[in-house]
């Protein structure tokens, strides 16, 4: 058995799945192609049969990579897994991932077929896939609540089918490190054929123990790792992508296993898949977490002086974090900007640098000095507002103070028509939003706003994440200023730009996780 690990990352499948994760076609490409820079052995893009926007974004992710299967998602019917191949099939290297509830609770409660039938059902989707795909991924979604028995049973049946990796899903993160090293260790022993297709590991972090999970099935024979950048996904999340490749890393010594992940472009997309789901990293998350590698107390910074290795498991370079220096002010040129994203890890052509430098002068007249995280907000913005908005904050002006009421003067420009109004509010956010809907009327809840100083002073950037919801649709907009009131009409109209284009799509019945 060799001891490459492949990494499956499910980001733009499991993760954008987790409530107010949706992205939009323009953000998963360009996930996809970080993830594939990265090194990712394959990318789940999504799963096709959902929406046509879904459908649109694997097929679109398969025609661009250069280098990692691409593989989609499909209930087991022989209409999902259609759909699933039409959208995989362009890619140079296609896989077709179906998965079916064998626990208990899934047969009787969710798919509601005895262990005969679905046994059945099993054996004739993965063949029916087989068919289209030389690369079949088959999943018993609870494989960690399944019987024993049945769960090395049906594996059996979908290896004879013609599944080459068999993933076994701890769906509801209720497994532990020995149970699910046990799981494979059984797996292994039991089913004839099971040592000739490679086993995948896919841990939800319900309790807090996916990456630990994940690591003992490895050491038990699973060589595929399924996980999601920042450990995004639904309830609390998926296996963490750089939790897992770091501790491999880093613990070599007693988990000698291998990647083909360059970890040096982790804090860049980690910075990317926070801002386009709009779920922000903890500041103590492991590895890419703001204070990951931040020493205060006088004991560390003292050690550290002397040897970095005091305090220090592993380099923050290793994980691409660059120091956050004062790089620029308003004198400082193109060249030298360009010069300075590039180090960021961001490859400009003329006409972007050109937008990007019109942006960066007009935040240098506002703001004295610019880091490295000012630059990077500022750059995650001009990807999110994209330029075919329906939506667009063009003017506003607010009353503000200790006598009421507060007031904004607001032009919104609305599929090229400008519109304005004046609305009170309770405080000038609220005024603010008043304004927005009463140009642009709709029936979505606020159900988060949030506000994160990009640095410190009382000039710094605000990054406000506005979070909406529409019969059972969430988005969530971001947008970053000095003005935290515009930042706040910008991220809120980012939302419902986003929920216009959510309002087309219609999710499937019986998700996953
Ligand atoms: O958690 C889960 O069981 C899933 C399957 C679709 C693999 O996401
Ligand atoms: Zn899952």
């Amino acid at each position: 058995m060799t001891n490459r690990v492949q990494i499956f990352d499910t980001t733009l499948r499991d993760g954008e799945q987790s409530p107010g994760a949706t992205m939009t076609l323009t953000e998963k490409l360009e996930i996809a192609q970080l993830l594939d820079e990265m090194g990712v052995d394959i990318i789940e893009a999504g799963f096709p049969i959902a929406s046509d926007g879904d459908f649109e974004a694997v097929s679109k992710i398969a025609a661009q990579t250069q280098n990692a299967v691409i593989c989609g998602l499909s209930r087991a019917s022989f209409g999902d897994i259609d759909r699933c191949w039409e959208a995989v099939k362009h890619a140079k290297r296609p896989r077709i991932h179906t998965f079916i509830g064998t626990s208990p609770l899934h047969r009787e409660f969710q798919v509601k077929l005895d262990k005969e039938a679905m046994a059945d059902k099993i054996h004739a989707t993965v063949t029916h896939a087989r068919n289209l795909c030389d690369n079949v991924q088959w999943s018993p979604m609870d494989a960690t609540r399944t019987e024993d028995d049945y769960l090395a049973r049906v594996c059996e049946i979908a290896i004879k089918a013609g599944a080459t990796t068999i993933n076994i899903p701890d769906t509801v993160g209720y497994t532990a490190p020995r149970e699910s090293a046990d799981i494979i260790r059984m797996l292994l022993e039991r089913v004839p054929g099971m040592d000739e297709i490679t086993i995948a590991t896919h841990c939800h972090n319900d309790l807090g123990m996916a990456t630990a999970n994940s690591l003992a099935a490895v050491e038990a024979g699973a060589r595929q790792i399924e996980c999601t950048i920042n450990g995004l996904g639904e309830r609390a999340g998926n296996t963490a992508l750089e939790e897992v490749v770091m501790a491999m890393k880093v613990r070599h010594d007693i988990m000698p296993f291998d990647t083909g992940i360059d970890t040096t472009k982790i804090m860049q997309i980690s910075r990317r898949v926070a801002h386009v789901s709009g779920f922000a990293v903890q500041y103590n998350k492991a590895i890419v977490g703001k204070n990951a590698f931040a020493h205060e107390s006088g004991i560390h910074q003292d050690g550290m002086l002397k040897h970095a290795g005091t305090f220090e498991i592993m380099a923050p370079e290793d994980v691409g974090l660059t120091e956050s220096n004062l790089v620029m002010g308003k004198h400082s040129g193109r060249a030298a900007l360009r010069s300075k994203l590039e180090a960021l890890g961001f490859q400009l052509g003329d006409n972007q640098l050109n937008d990007v430098f019109v942006r960066f002068k007009a935040l240098a007249d506002r703001k004295k000095e610019i880091y490295d995280d000012d630059l990077l907000a500022m750059m995650a913005d001009s990807t999110t507002s994209a330029g075919h908005d329906t939506i667009k904050v063009k003017f506003l002006r607010v009353i503000c103070g200790t006598e009421a009421p507060q007031s904004a003067d607001l032009t919104l420009t609305i599929d090229g028509q400008d519109h304005q109004v004046t609305a009170q509010g309770d405080g000038p956010v609220d005024a603010t939003f008043n304004a927005i809907t009463r140009l642009f009327p709709h029936e979505a809840e606020l159900a988060l706003y949030q506000v994160h100083a990009v640095t410190e002073g009382t000039d710094a950037q605000a990054t406000v994440t506005v979070r909406m919801e529409e019969g059972g649709k969430i988005v969530t907009g971001q947008a970053s200023e000095t003005d935290t009131v515009v930042a706040s009409a910008k991220a809120y109209v980012n939302a419902l730009n986003k929920l216009i284009v959510r309002r087309e799509k219609s999710a499937p019945a019986a998700m996953t996780s």
